[in-house]
C-alpha cells in the first residue's frame, strides 16, 4: 500500500492540493503599488491598429496621504514606541522588535522615487505601445506637486531627448465647474467622506478577529480596529517606500485578512465615487465628453492626450464608462444590496485595487481596423491598466465598439450623466458643463 501511494505521489503531483499563491500587494485600493494584470489582451486586435488615444492617469505612489496618517498609521506608530510590549516572543510580530516607520511627516503626499520610476517608465511603456502616434505637444495635469511631477517624470519617459512637450496645468480650485481635473472639488454633492460610514461597519466585523488573534501573540498592546489598519496600509506604503515590508507577510496577515482589508476600501469607495453615490458618473461624465469629441474630432491637434489626476477621478470614470458595475445585465436590482456591509462579495466586479492603484491609467483608444469578419472602419475600445474593458456597445473586434455605435453609447451616457452644473448645483455662478482644456 504504501508502496502504491510512492508511485502515485510521483505520477500525480499536485492533484491533491493545487498551489494557491497569493500576492497582497494586488489587493490594497488605493496603496497599491502600480500593476498590470490584464485578462483580455492588450495589443490592438488582428486587422486594428491605434490611430489615437487619451489616458487619464492618476499620480504614482507618494509616502502616505495625510488622512491614512493621522488616522490609522501615526497613532499605530506612536503606540508602538510607547509600548512595554516583548515583541522578541510576539510570533510573525517579532520584526517589530526593530522596525522604524519609514514615513517622515514632511514627507507626506509626495511622490516616492519608486513613484517617479514607475511614471517615467509608463512613459516609456506608452511610447512603445503607440509606435504610430505622433509624440503630444501638450500633457496636462492638476496642480498638486505629486500630479504635476507625475506628469514630468511620464513625459521624460515618453519624449526622451526631446523637450517639446509642454506641461500644462490645470488648476484644482473648487470655482471651475467641470472645467478641472478635479471637477468634484466644485460640486457639493460629492464629499470626500461618502462612504467612510459603510466601511467603518465592515471594518469592526472584519478585524475583530484578527485583533483577538494578534493580542494573544502580543499580549497588552491593545489592538484597535484602527491599529490592523495602519499595519495593513503600512505594508503598501513601505513597499513604495523601501522596496518592501515586512507587514506584508502572509505570516501576518493572511490572505483572508488581505481580501477583507480590499473590501473595506471597495466598500469605501463604491459609495464614495462608485455606483454607490448618484452623482459619481456626472463627475465622470466631463472627462469621458472631451476625450470623445478629441478623438472623433477631425481638426484634432494630438494624436495622444494625457491627463493627470488623483484617485477620486478614475472610480468615477469608470460608472459614467459603465465598467466595473456589480449589477447583472439579468435584471433590476438594488445596486447597494451588491456590496453587503456584513461579509465580502467575493464574485464583485468593483475592485478598487483594479480601479485605483497608484498610477492607475484609464485610455480610450480610437483604432483603424480591416480585420476578418468585421466591416472596415473605425473602432473604439477601453482599457484599464492595460486590460481591455468591453462597453455595452461593444460588437467589434477583440470587444471594440463599431464608430456608430460608439457616438450613440455616448450620447446615451450623456443623457445619464451630463448637466454638472444642475446636478451639483454650486454656490458660485460661473460653473460649466464641460471640460475644455483639450480644445484650448
Ligand atoms: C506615549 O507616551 C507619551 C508620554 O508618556 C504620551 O504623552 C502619549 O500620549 C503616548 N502616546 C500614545 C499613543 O499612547
Ligand atoms: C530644448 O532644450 C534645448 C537644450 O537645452 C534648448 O536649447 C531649447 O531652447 C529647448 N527648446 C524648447 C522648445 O524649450
Ligand atoms: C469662476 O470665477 C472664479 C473667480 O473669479 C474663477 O477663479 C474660476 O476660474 C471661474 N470658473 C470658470 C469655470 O471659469
Ligand atoms: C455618518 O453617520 C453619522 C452618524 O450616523 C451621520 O451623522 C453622518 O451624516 C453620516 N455621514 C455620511 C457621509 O453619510
Ligand atoms: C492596555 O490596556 C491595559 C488595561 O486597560 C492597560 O493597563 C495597558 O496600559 C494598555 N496598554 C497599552 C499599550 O496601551
Ligand atoms: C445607495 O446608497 C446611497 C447612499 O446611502 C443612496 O444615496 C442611494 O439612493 C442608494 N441607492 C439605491 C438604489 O437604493
Ligand atoms: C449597472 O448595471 C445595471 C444592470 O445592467 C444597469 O441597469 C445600470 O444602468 C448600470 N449602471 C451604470 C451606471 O451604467
Ligand atoms: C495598419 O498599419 C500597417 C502598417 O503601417 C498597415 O500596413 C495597415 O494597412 C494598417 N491597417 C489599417 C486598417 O489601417
Ligand atoms: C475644432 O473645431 C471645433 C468646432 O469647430 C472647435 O470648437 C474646436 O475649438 C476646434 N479645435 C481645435 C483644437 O482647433
Amino acid at each position: 500500500m504504501l508502496f502504491t501511494s510512492g508511485l502515485l505521489a510521483v505520477a500525480l503531483p499536485n492533484v491533491a492540493a493545487a498551489a494557491y499563491a497569493f500576492e497582497p500587494l494586488k489587493h490594497l485600493a488605493g496603496i497599491a503599488p502600480y500593476f498590470e494584470d490584464p485578462i483580455l489582451d492588450p495589443k490592438a486586435p488582428q486587422g486594428c491598429n491605434v490611430t489615437r488615444a487619451s489616458m487619464l492617469v492618476r499620480h504614482a505612489a507618494i509616502w502616505a496621504n495625510d488622512f491614512d496618517w493621522e488616522t490609522y498609521i501615526e497613532p499605530f506608530v506612536e503606540k508602538l514606541q510607547n509600548t512595554t510590549v516583548d515583541w522578541r516572543s510576539a510570533g510573525s510580530l517579532d520584526f517589530l522588535t526593530k522596525w522604524e516607520s519609514p514615513i517622515e511627516k514632511e514627507d507626506l503626499e509626495d511622490l516616492t522615487s519608486i513613484g517617479k520610476l514607475e511614471s517615467y517608465k509608463l512613459g516609456v511603456d506608452v511610447h512603445l505601445r503607440y509606435p504610430g502616434l505622433k509624440r503630444p505637444s501638450k500633457v496636462w495635469t492638476s496642480t498638486a506637486e505629486r500630479t504635476e511631477i507625475s506628469a514630468e517624470s511620464f513625459i521624460n519617459g515618453l519624449v526622451s531627448s526631446s523637450n517639446s512637450t509642454e506641461r500644462v496645468s490645470v488648476r484644482e480650485d473648487a470655482a471651475r465647474g467641470a472645467d478641472s481635473l478635479t471637477p468634484y472639488k466644485g460640486c457639493p454633492k460629492y464629499s470626500s467622506s461618502y462612504g467612510s460610514n459603510q466601511s467603518s461597519e465592515y471594518k469592526s466585523v472584519y478585524t475583530k478577529p484578527i485583533i483577538e488573534r494578534l493580542e494573544n501573540q502580543a499580549p497588552g498592546f491593545n489592538f484597535t480596529a484602527d491599529d490592523i489598519v495602519g499595519m495593513q496600509q503600512l505594508c503598501g506604503y513601505e513597499t513604495v517606500i523601501r522596496g518592501s515590508s515586512p507587514f506584508c507577510s502572509l505570516e501576518v496577515f493572511s490572505s483572508n485578512d488581505w481580501l477583507s482589508f480590499e473590501y473595506m476600501n471597495d466598500i469605501m469607495y463604491f459609495y464614495n465615487a462608485g455606483y454607490g453615490n448618484e452623482i459619481s458618473g456626472v463627475l465622470g461624465y466631463p472627462w469621458l465628453s472631451a476625450t470623445v469629441d478629441s478623438l472623433l474630432a477631425s481638426n484634432s491637434t494630438q494624436d495622444l492626450y494625457v491627463s493627470f489626476t488623483h484617485r477620486e477621478l478614475p472610480p468615477a470614470v469608470a460608472v459614467a464608462l459603465g465598467i466595473f458595475n456589480n449589477s447583472s445585465p439579468a435584471g433590476p436590482e438594488d445596486v447597494n444590496a451588491t456590496m453587503p456591509l456584513t461579509k465580502p462579495n467575493h464574485n464583485r466586479a468593483w475592485r478598487s485595487s483594479k480601479i485605483l492603484p497608484f498610477l492607475t491609467n484609464i485610455a480610450i483608444e480610437r483604432m483603424s481596423c480591416d480585420s476578418y469578419g468585421y466591416d472596415a472602419g473605425d473602432y473604439y475600445r477601453v482599457l484599464v491598466n492595460q486590460d481591455p474593458q468591453p462597453l455595452e456597445c461593444a460588437d467589434g473586434p477583440g470587444e471594440s465598439c463599431p464608430s456608430s455605435a460608439f457616438e450613440a453609447w455616448v450620447q446615451g451616457r450623456g443623457e445619464m450623466f451630463g448637466g454638472f452644473t444642475e446636478k451639483c448645483s454650486p454656490d458660485y455662478t460661473n460653473s460649466t458643463d464641460t471640460l475644455s482644456i483639450y480644445s484650448s
